[in-house]
This record gives C-alpha cells, structure tokens and sequence, in this order.
C-alpha cells in the first residue's frame, strides 16, 4: 500500500496541506506529488473555502526538495515526465481559487523553495531556510524556481540564489522579498490562519477576482492587464456581494457576504 504522505485537513473555511514525510525531510517523490495533486483537486472543488495553508510536518522541514534517490536513475523521458508532474501540480496550486499561504517551517530547498513559491504569500518561521541548491547536484531548478523567483525577487537576486546555491535564513528571506514575514515557530500556524481570518471577512468574489487579474496581468504589457482590471471591476459591480459591500458601508455595519 502507498504510504499516505500528504494530509488535508479543514477547519472552517480554511484548509491545511501538511507534506508529511519525516523519514526523508517531506522531500517530494511521485508518490507525494499525486498525493498532493488528489489534495489540491479536493481543495478547487470546495468553492466555500476561504484560504489554503501549505507546510510541512515537524519541526526541521518545510519540503527539503523533490527526492533526490527516487531522481537518480531517471533518464531523458522520465526526467521530463518528472518535471511535468511538478509543474502541473504547482499550476494547480498555483489556479487555486483562494488564497494560499506558504507556511515555512523549516529547510524549503530546491521544489520545498518551488512549492513555497507557487503559492500567493509565503511566512516563514525564526528556523526557516530557503534555497535552490539544484546546481550542486549537476541540475537546476525544475518545478519552476527559474521562473517564479525570478518574477518575485527580481532578476538578479534570483539569479543570486540559483548559481550560488546558498541557503538564505528567514530574515534575509524576508529582506530579499521571499518571505513576508518572519515569526517564532510556535506561531506560524496562528500568524497564517489569522492572515486568512482577515481575508475570510472580505467579499470572496472580489479576493478570488483580484487574485486571477493579479496572476493573469503579470505576464501582459501594461496596457492588456490594465484592461483586464477594468473588465474584472466593472463585472463584479453585477454581483450581491458589491451592493451588500457599499450598503453595509453606508449603514455603517459590517458587511455580510454571500459569495454570489
Ligand atoms: N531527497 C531525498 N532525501 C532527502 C532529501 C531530498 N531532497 N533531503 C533530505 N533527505 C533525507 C536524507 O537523505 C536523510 O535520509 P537518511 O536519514 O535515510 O540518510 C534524511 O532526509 C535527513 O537528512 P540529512 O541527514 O541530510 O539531514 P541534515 O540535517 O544533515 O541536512 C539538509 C538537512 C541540509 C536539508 C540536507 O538533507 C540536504 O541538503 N537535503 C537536500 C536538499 C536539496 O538538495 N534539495 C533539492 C533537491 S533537487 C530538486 O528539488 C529539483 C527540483 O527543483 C524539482
């Protein structure tokens, strides 16, 4: 029997995914992956959910990487296969409707580092350690750190990361713009679900919203994402949720928000 490596739990409108492989660091094998893969669609079918928490079990490890044993032998197909499962798994993470918040808690190297990334914002405890240490095994990075890095820290920084392969601790991952924020361990997990608490009270159809036209301008010349600002604010104007939102707001009471 595949051994469960990957936990889903919820807790009211929030959901947690803990990669829980302590006999390896929570590094990601196949197995691990599809496991989260399962997760991530049970998460996108639960329209109801407000956030998604990801971090890894114990305390030493957030992921310390994809499974460098199970990567050993892999030959051209397999290590392109390899690669293409990850990077569909962290494009669904990455498409998630809600906002997903890394939770790291300790070593996130190389697709631990990749995972951290895919998701919106990234917390890291006072132990965090972040890096893309692939160049040290004869790769780089290959469930999208290249890229999303890139896209978050800039350039050179990212370049920086990669060729050096250097673990950076939590505080230069917040002052390089990785992490947001750094706190004791012991409240990690608090300090996320407070960030989702926050959200949780806002309209979802506008969070949810903003969180496709910020991933979708990203990648268009200013003018075509601009214009998909102004199509996503004109047709949430449509919504129950906009006339509660400016009602509440007139009447000077909380808003109460249906998501419709
Ligand atoms: N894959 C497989 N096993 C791993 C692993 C990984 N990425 N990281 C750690 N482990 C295993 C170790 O082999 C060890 O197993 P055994 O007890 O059976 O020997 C166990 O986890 C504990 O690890 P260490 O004894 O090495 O612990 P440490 O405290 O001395 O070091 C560490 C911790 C610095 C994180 C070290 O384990 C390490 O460098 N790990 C590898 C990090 C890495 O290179 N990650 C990138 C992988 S490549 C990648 O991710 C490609 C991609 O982009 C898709």
């Amino acid at each position: 029997m595949t051994e469960q490596t990957i936990r889903l739990t919820i807790e009211g409108t929030t959901a947690t995914i803990t990669v829980d492989r302590p006999k390896a660091l929570n590094a990601l094998n196949t197995a691990t992956l599809e496991q989260l893969e399962e997760a991530l669609a049970a998460v996108a079918q639960k329209r109801e959910l407000r956030g998604l928490i990801v971090t890894g079990a114990g305390e030493k490890a957030f992921v310390a990487g994809a499974d460098i044993a199970e990567m050993m032998n892999l030959n051209l197909e397999q290590s392109l296969a390899f690669a293409a499962r990850g990077h569909r798994v962290f494009d669904a993470l990455e498409r998630l409707h809600c906002p997903t918040l890394a939770a790291v808690n300790g070593f996130a190297l190389g697709g631990g580092c990749e995972l951290a990334l895919a998701c919106d914002l990234i917390y890291a405890s006072e132990t965090a350690k972040f890096g893309l240490p692939e160049v040290s095994l004869g790769i780089i990075p290959g469930f999208g750190g290249t890229q999303r890095l890139t896209r978050l820290v800039g350039r050179a920084r990212a370049k920086e990361l990669i060729f050096t392969g250097d673990m950076v601790d939590a505080p230069r991952a917040k002052a390089i713009g990785l992490a947001l924020d750094v706190v004791p361990a012991t409240q990690l997990l608090a300090h996320c679900q407070a960030v989702l608490g926050r959200i949780a009270q806002k309209g979802p159809l506008a969070v949810a919203r903003a969180k496709r036209v910020i991933a979708q301008g990203a990648d268009l010349p200013l003018p075509a994402a601009n214009q998909l600002e102004r199509e996503a604010f004109a047709d949430l104007f449509q919504s129950a949720d906009r006339r509660e939102g400016m009602t509440a707001f007139l009447e000077k009471r909380p808003a109460a928000f249906h998501g419709t």
